[in-house]
């Protein structure tokens, strides 16, 4: 039975503008008030810029909000980057840190995403940490050593923080959470199975043991073409605590409709 609750996170990437995320946000307010998920977290994660738009548009709702990236540097001259303190400042509760599109493109290592982590926790931001290995990773057989060093990078990150590090307050167990993205799965319409999820799933669950809780408490989401056609089989998973979710997360009836999903595994599990 899972003891964890699921957890589903739309990552808009660079992605929508006022009137579009107006819609979206009314769309999935009504809809999250209509069917009571009161099961299941949800968190929106717009650009940087709509950050306060959307701040006020979910005033009151269950539905959290988070940024897709935050600076690992408290202040000062950083051009064009935004800092842990401003998120807090306007209410954030969540950030995404280590995407592979930031990894790849931005040439993210493991050490820069962990000091995002740190500063994000010392915040006391909820982080949302991405890992994921390449197809030429998976198809060569390093997929277990990639997610190993990702993984045991930021588990050490995560247990410093728990363990107080930095931060005001300790990291409570349940605001860090990793995200499994291969890759190859990431906008492509080509989801992972239910199977290789879950393998790799347990795999990153192996590796979380100096957490609190022994990573038994630690959310692991699946991310890579969800859609509401495979959310179900993907979240039965004994070891997929729910979905980050891309492309389909700015369609509202199928970000609703993978919520739902979520939302009917964990009452499956408990039920059980
Ligand atoms: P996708 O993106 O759902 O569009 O595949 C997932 C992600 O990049 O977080």
């Amino acid at each position: 039975m899972k003891q964890r609750k699921p957890l589903v996170a739309g990552n808009w990437k660079m992605n929508g503008d006022t009137v579009f995320n107006d819609h979206l946000l009314g769309e999935l307010r009504a809809g999250i008030e209509r069917e009571s998920m009161a099961a299941l977290g949800i968190v929106v994660c717009p650009p940087y810029p709509y950050l306060a738009q959307v701040a006020n548009r979910l005033a009151g709702s269950p539905i959290e909000w988070g940024a897709q990236n935050v600076c690992e540097r408290p202040n000062g001259a950083f051009t064009g980057e935004v800092s842990a303190s401003m998120l807090v400042d306007l209410g954030c509760r969540w950030v995404i840190v280590g995407h592979s599109e930031r990894r790849q493109s931005m040439h993210e290592t493991d050490d820069d995403v962990c000091a995002k982590l740190a500063i994000a926790a010392a915040h006391g931001l909820g982080v949302i940490a991405c890992i994921g290995e390449t197809l030429d990773e998976r198809e060569s057989g390093r997929t277990e050593s990639v997610l190993g060093r990702q993984v045991d990078a930021l588990a050490r990150a995560a247990h410093d923080a728990q363990r107080g590090g930095d931060c005001a307050a300790p990291m409570p167990a349940e605001r860090f959470v990793l995200a499994y993205e291969p890759v190859w799965a990431i906008g492509t319409g080509r989801s992972a199975s239910a199977e290789i999820a879950q393998q790799a799933h347990a795999f990153i669950r192996s590796r979380l043991g100096a957490l609190d809780g022994g990573g038994q408490a630690t959310r692991i989401l699946y991310g890579g073409s969800v859609k509401p056609g495979n959310a179900r089989s993907l979240f039965a998973m004994p070891d997929v605590d729910g979905g980050l979710i891309g492309g389909a997360a700015l369609i509202a009836e199928d970000f609703l409709a993978i919520c739902g999903a979520a939302a009917a595994c964990s009452s499956a599990s408990t039920a059980r």
